[in-house]
């Protein structure tokens, strides 16, 4: 019988990653679905990596792969940067967990402080879930109120509070996510992303303790983010006196060395880091207004302390490789060099869908490249056009995951390990990776056009 092109794209994948189909046999006795990640599962199997360096990644069978996972974009220079390895390496001989306060910790809040505009106080914590859990404390504690605003499509973290409407489906009944008490919805309050006016009567209706948003728009910017609405929304929570919390654990350091804050000019009230925070290595913090970080504080004047253990702060490891990466993303040159490739490669693959009519756009700011799979529309008159006059309904769907797991593994044939309809990239991308990731979209629009996966 004739092979399907499903099954011929899954046949060369099986070929092609052998010892990776072999190991994850034992993932699966391991790890439900095999995996350590949600975004890690992949069918039939995901591909294991040995090593990686700048832009690549070396797997168990010897291939070299092109990353746009970048670390889940803790990586904005890209793997193994001598500098951070240095550091590292270093760092581990001297001492992994003192269980004590070391220079180190100083260092690295120094150069959040000084990068960072909102950024008066710091408190390190192992992740950017615990950075946002901490957030929202702390503004409970200063402000006396409970309720939280959040905007659909914004992700931050899965902790019980804010990892519901973090994905579609936006309706209200689909936002009780299995496993979360029925009693956290009570306060949370969801508003559809870009609505001034929603976002102004929502606060009037709940008067919530604060308002939080991803700094470039719900998920790295599926539904981006415009300045004039940071702008408005920085103007009518200080009009209400609510605390505006902006989460840059993706856009921090990568979009701009003081992240999306500096690159708008709006001083958020707490903002949440990790990721390029820590160069690579697990490390979060909470940063902001001194006043509101007094939370934290042994005996302040509120007379109640947030408790905040967590043997991992601060992490002289995750201290050495934050120094090392932020003292040189501090010269503004990863930022600006990760979001020109991601430029050229969004330009490049809108090239090609167009030549080859294919109905898929991409689209995104700076260093984040989207790809739409389901779009008609008008094409791209420059690269800050969004797609359906950024309609977030439009742009944040679910699409058919058939489609999806056979591209990531059609563009694994290729050489390309892209992160679902998304890639990041960072500043070791170079115009040849480029150039070949293009050319392997244009091999997996070939194999996906066999059976109706792809018109
Ligand atoms: C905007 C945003 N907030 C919070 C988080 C959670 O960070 P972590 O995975 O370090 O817990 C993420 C992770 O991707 C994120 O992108």
């Amino acid at each position: 019988m004739p092979q399907t092109a499903a099954q011929q794209i899954e046949a060369a994948y099986r070929e092609k990653f052998a010892t990776s189909a072999d190991l994850y046999q034992q993932g699966c006795t391991l790890f439900p679905s095999g995996v350590t990640h949600d975004s890690r599962y992949l069918r039939p199997f995901p591909v294991y990596i040995d090593r990686a360096a700048g832009s690549q990644k070396f797997d168990v069978d010897g291939n070299t792969i092109i990353d746009y996972w970048v670390g889940h974009g803790s990586l904005l220079l890209g793997h193994s940067r001598p500098e951070v390895v240095d550091a590292v390496q270093r760092q581990m001989a001297l001492a992994t967990h003192p269980g004590a306060c070391h220079r180190l910790e100083l260092e690295w809040g120094q150069l959040v402080q000084q990068l960072v505009p909102s950024a008066e106080k710091i408190r390190f914590t192992s992740s950017g879930t615990e950075a946002t859990l901490m957030a929202l404390r702390v503004s409970r504690i200063v402000s006396g109120k409970s309720k939280v605003l959040k905007f659909a499509g914004n992700f931050h973290g899965w902790h019980d509070t804010l990892i519901p409407a973090a994905d579609p489906p936006h309706a209200a009944e689909a936002y009780q996510t299995p496993g979360i008490p029925t009693g956290v919805f009570d306060d949370l309050v969801i508003v559809p992303p870009n609505d001034i006016e929603a976002t102004a009567q929502a606060i009037d209706q709940h008067d919530p303790a604060c308002v939080i948003l991803e700094g470039t728009g719900g998920r790295w910017g599926v539904v981006p983010v415009r300045g004039g609405f940071l702008q408005q929304l920085r103007q009518l929570t200080a009009e209400r006196g609510v605390i505006l919390i902006m989460d840059e654990v993706i856009s921090g350091f990568r979009v701009h060395p003081g992240g999306a804050q500096a690159y708008y000019d709006i001083v958020p009230d707490l903002t949440t880091l990790a990721k390029v925070l820590a160069g690579g290595l697990p490390g979060g913090c909470l940063a902001g207004r001194a006043d509101l970080l007094e939370a934290i504080a042994f005996g302040n004047s509120l007379g109640k302390k947030m408790k905040h253990p967590g043997t991992f702060n601060a992490n002289p490891l995750s201290a050495s490789a934050g120094i090392a990466a932020l003292e040189i993303v501090a010269t503004g040159e990863p930022s600006q060099q990760a979001s020109e490739i991601a430029r050229q490669l969004r330009a490049g693959l809108n090239a090609l869908f167009d030549e080859r009519g294919v109905a898929w756009i991409a689209y995104g700011d700076f260093s984040g490249v989207k790809i739409h799979p389901d779009y008609e529309g008008p094409r791209p008159t420059g690269d800050s056009f969004i797609p359906f006059d950024n309609d977030y309904q439009q742009l944040d769907r679910k699409f058919d995951d058939s489609l999806l797991h056979a591209l990531r593994c059609a563009l694994l044939l290729g050489g390309v390990d892209w992160m679902g309809w998304h890639g990041m990239t960072s500043s070791a991308h170079t115009e040849a990776d480029v150039d070949q990731t293009v050319e392997a979209f244009s091999n997996a629009i070939d194999l996906l056009r066999g059976d109706g996966l792809l018109k």
